[in-house]
Parts: C-alpha cells; sequence; structure tokens
C-alpha cells in the first residue's frame, strides 16, 4: 500500500508541487478606481429632458434675406394658426422683420390678428396667379404689432388652388409670389392649411425649414407618418433646401398622466427633434384670437406669452438660418442636420 492512496493522505494531500504564485494584480489604472462622475442634474424641463440654458437673441443690425419656415400638420386644430401669430410676434419683439404668411382659406390667420381680409381688394390669392400685376408689397398689411407683417389670404385662395392645378409650375407659385419679399424680411412664417394638397405643396416648396405643431392627444402621432413622406418628396423633387426644424408640442395638460404620456411618446418617436419648450393648454390662446392680437401683447407677462418667447429663442438656437447665420438661400446642405439641441447659435446678422 503506497503512502498516496492511504485515507490520511487523501484527506490531507500532499503541497502541491505547482506554487501558485502570489498574486500580482496588475496596478489598476487610478481613475478606474474612482467612482464615475455623477452626471450633473439640471433642471428638467416638460419634456423630461434637462432644458438648455438658451440665450437672449441678439439684436439684428442688418434686414434680410428671410429664411421661411412652413408651419405644417394636414390635422386641423393643432396649433398652427395660434404658433404663426405668437411665435412671430415674439420673433418681432427680438428686432426681427417677421412676415406671415395666410396659405388656408378659412383666413384664421387674419382674424387672430383682427385683421377683416374679406373686404380687401388685394389678398394672396391675386400674387399666387399674377392677376392684376399688383405687387407683393401692396398686398402685405401692417399688424398692429411693430415689425409684424401680413399677407393675408381669404376664402377666394380656394379658387386659387383650383385655378393653380392646370398651370406650368404650378408648386412653385407661392416661391415665386414671395421672392420679392423676401430680401426685406428676416423670417418669414407660412401657416399652412389642414390638408396636404397643392396649397401645402406650395408652402413646402417655398420653405427651408418646417415646424410641425402636434396636438398633445392620444392620437397626435397618427398621421405624421404621411407629412413626414410629403416632406421627404418635396425636398426630393421640387425643393432640396427644406429640413425638418423641429416637432412643437402644444395644448399640453401636464396635471394629467395622459398628457405625460403623449410627450413622452412624441420624445420616443422624434428625440432630436421634439422642441424642449412645450405649450400648455390655456384658455388665453382663443381669448386672444377674440381680442385680434397675440399673446405676447394681449397678456404679455402671461405664461402662454412666455412659453412662445421661449420657442422663438429655442427656434432661433435650432435653426442658424433664422438667426441671421446663413441666408436663406445658403441653408441648402444642411438638410436633416438637427442643429444640435441647445445650440447656442443665436446671433444676429
Ligand atoms: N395652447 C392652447 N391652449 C388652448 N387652446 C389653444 C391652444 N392653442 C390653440 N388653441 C385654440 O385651439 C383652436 C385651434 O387652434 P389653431 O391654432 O387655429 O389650430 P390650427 O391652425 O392647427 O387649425 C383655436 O381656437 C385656438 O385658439
Ligand atoms: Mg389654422
Amino acid at each position: 500500500m503506497s503512502a498516496d492512496t492511504s485515507p490520511m493522505n487523501a484527506a490531507a494531500p500532499a503541497p502541491l508541487a505547482v506554487q501558485v504564485p502570489a498574486l500580482q494584480t496588475p496596478a489598476l489604472p487610478a481613475p478606474a478606481l474612482q467612482a464615475p462622475p455623477l452626471p450633473v442634474p439640471g433642471p428638467l424641463g416638460p419634456t423630461g429632458r434637462p432644458v438648455p440654458d438658451l440665450p437672449e437673441p441678439t439684436a439684428v443690425r442688418q434686414h434680410g434675406p428671410a429664411s421661411v419656415l412652413a408651419i405644417c400638420n394636414q390635422k386641423g386644430g393643432v396649433g398652427k394658426t395660434t404658433t404663426t401669430i405668437n411665435l412671430g410676434a415674439a420673433l418681432a419683439e427680438t428686432g426681427r422683420r417677421v412676415l406671415l404668411v395666410d396659405v388656408d382659406p378659412q383666413g384664421a390667420l387674419s382674424v387672430g390678428l383682427g385683421i377683416n381680409s374679406n373686404t380687401l381688394d388685394v389678398t394672396l390669392h391675386d400674387l399666387l396667379l399674377g392677376t392684376g400685376g399688383t405687387p407683393a408689397s401692396e398686398v402685405v398689411v401692417k399688424t398692429r404689432v411693430p415689425g409684424l407683417d401680413l399677407l393675408p389670404s381669404n376664402i377666394d385662395l380656394s379658387a386659387a388652388e383650383v385655378l393653380l392645378v392646370g398651370e406650368v409650375g404650378r408648386e412653385h407659385a407661392l416661391a415665386r409670389a414671395l421672392r420679392p419679399l423676401v430680401p426685406e424680411y428676416d423670417v418669414v412664417l407660412i401657416d399652412c392649411q389642414p390638408s396636404l394638397g397643392l396649397l401645402t405643396v406650395n408652402a413646402l416648396s417655398a420653405a427651408d425649414g418646417v415646424l410641425i405643431p402636434l396636438e398633445c392627444e392620444y392620437f397626435a402621432l397618427r398621421g405624421v407618418a404621411l407629412l413626414l413622406q410629403t416632406i421627404e418628396k418635396v425636398a426630393d423633387r421640387l425643393n432640396p433646401r427644406l429640413e425638418l426644424v423641429g416637432i412643437l408640442a402644444t395644448m399640453h395638460d401636464g396635471r394629467t398622466l395622459h398628457g405625460r404620456e403623449v410627450l413622452d411618446r412624441v420624445l420616443e418617436a422624434f428625440p432630436d427633434k421634439l422642441f424642449h419648450t412645450v405649450i400648455s393648454r390655456t384658455i388665453r390662446f382663443p381669448e386672444t384670437t377674440a381680442a385680434g392680437e397675440p399673446i405676447t401683447s394681449y397678456a404679455s407677462t402671461s405664461a402662454g406669452a412666455g412659453a412662445y418667447r421661449a420657442v422663438a429663442r429655442e427656434l432661433l438656437a435650432r435653426w442658424p438660418a433664422a438667426a441671421g447665420a446663413s441666408s436663406a438661400s445658403s441653408a441648402s446642405s444642411t438638410g436633416g442636420s438637427d442643429g444640435a439641441d441647445g445650440a447656442d447659435d443665436a446671433g444676429g446678422r
């Protein structure tokens, strides 16, 4: 019986022939031993993201040529007209010259600015059809807000849409009509009609960028895919300058779980494009329509006025073209770029 097989030896095995070297733990690089720095928590905005510190827009020293932004969503009642009026007024407050263009035959843009477009001799309709040779500058109406002008429309515009169908270059009629006005302004905002018809295609063909207002309700995203397809098609076939500048959540009710959930879904779908600023639902907006003036003058210190001023700051930061960093016609090859969240270039021309 060899010593190897003795139960004693089995219980207490001889020391291993191979000596395990003392554990040589490699010296860890110093930073790995330290806890990673905690992200500095910034104040979270209504979209659940830290809100960037957007600078006050700087003054504009020289005016024009304008960047053209189409406010577009084929759904009605989502806040297109309200956004056009109040964003326009907030931009005008920064010293920019702003032209609002009514491309909805309902003429709600004029009503919201206290102008009765049914009594006007000439409207956008005449410029689109080139009838009567009226110069564009004579169709423009001044509003009560300094620096904010309007190219008005009324129900005649629906006739223009029908007549344009048979025209050569029918998709470019609005771009042609706006051409003499673009050098006179810093920003042109186009209030689109609730459809993806020829008038909206004209608006997209004339624009450098698109802003989509989305009402914060359950079906907010329904139809947006079709709108994005239309924007892509227009960019591809008619207007390579066109880019999606952002999505603006409107009529938000932050007190309800539902409102919160809708905003989460929109953020999930458009993480880079959703504006940090969210427009809350408030009776103040219908009131301003009745009063015929923007909220920035009707209730200058209200939360709604502050919100649209924040939208203006965010627009100028996200879209340097509108801030004056480049002219409307040179905004071409930026297609699709988001102009990074919180971009801080809000400089004047
Ligand atoms: N944030 C808001 N809160 C409450 N009502 C609003 C808000 N924004 C717009 N409204 C109202 O909703 C209605 C539709 O808005 P509007 O801007 O005309 O939409 P669209 O132009 O997309 O059809 C109007 O009566 C307007 O006053
Ligand atoms: Mg409208």
